[in-house]
């Protein structure tokens, strides 16, 4: 089976208009027949999904949502589901970003989200990282726990199955800043060898061995092509770079067939 890349963009708030949303989803209709082997999932702020699903239209490039509420129905006054996300053009949830970590979301809440995402039919890109450097390899045991609470209880489900799932590698302390600042591939290399042992732990084998693994964290065109070769990562969650179009080609590039 020929590897698939997955390189996606999370606008986090960075676009806040329809218009804007609009113009980078007819850029990326335009040319993504030009990225072979590579599946493009953009995560806009919610509201602006009716907006970029209309532009995309039936192009293969999916859209998801930046966070869903556990809660599906019922009195929750400004939450948004997975059954709402998914009713907009989602098939895609981040889930357990950093910032909304910061937000205060506990590894509990992320574990309610993923089935909440499962529930609705919506594949899951869950994130996880250290917020700290950690020269003492500290970091690995965090890294464990926030997979382990995260999937608690998650068949993951046969080839085929409604949910699909990707981590997303996200060291907080990478993220936003430079390139220069970004992980080096060679650690990198390392984490993912680690996540990949974890999910293994976690869930049936064979499940755990498909699961592509990205990195997000100060990822551009610079240094794309050594974090995915030397990496060893399946792709890219992008924040800053995505909104920018030249940048996020440039990204797409390094990773098509
Ligand atoms: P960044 O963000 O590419 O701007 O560092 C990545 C992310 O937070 O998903």
């Amino acid at each position: 089976m020929v590897k698939k890349y997955i390189v996606a963009g999370n606008w986090k708030l960075y676009i806040e208009r329809a218009e804007e949303a609009k113009k980078i989803a007819a850029v990326l209709k335009r040319k993504v027949k030009l990225f072979p082997g590579v599946d493009m999932v953009l995560f806009p702020p919610a509201p602006l999904l009716p907006a970029v699903a209309q532009v995309l239209g039936k192009t293969s490039v999916a859209l998801g949502a930046q966070t869903i509420s556990v809660f599906s129905g019922g009195a929750h006054t400004g939450d948004v589901s997975g059954a709402v996300v998914k009713d907009l053009g989602a098939s895609w949830v981040l889930v357990g970003h950093s910032e909304r970590r910061a937000a205060g979301e506990t590894n509990d809440m992320v574990c309610a989200q993923v089935r909440a995402a499962k529930n609705a039919g919506l594949h899951v890109m869950l994130c996880v990282g250290e917020k700290e450097k950690d020269h003492g390899g500290a970091h690995f045991s965090d890294i464990a726990l926030q997979l382990s609470s995260a999937l608690n209880g998650f068949s993951n489900p046969p080839a085929g199955g409604r949910t699909r799932i990707a981590i997303a590698y996200e060291p907080v302390w990478a993220i936003g800043k430079t390139a220069a600042e970004a992980m080096q591939p060679g650690e990198l290399e390392e984490m993912v060898i680690f996540i990949r042992k974890t999910l293994t732990d976690i869930l049936d084998r064979t499940a755990a061995l498909r699961v592509p693994i990205l990195y997000g964290g100060s990822v551009d065109g610079s240094n794309a092509r050594q974090l995915l070769r030397e990496g060893g990562v399946s792709g890219f969650l992008v924040g800053r770079a995505s909104t920018d179009i030249d940048a996020f080609t440039e990204i797409l590039n390094v990773c098509k067939k």
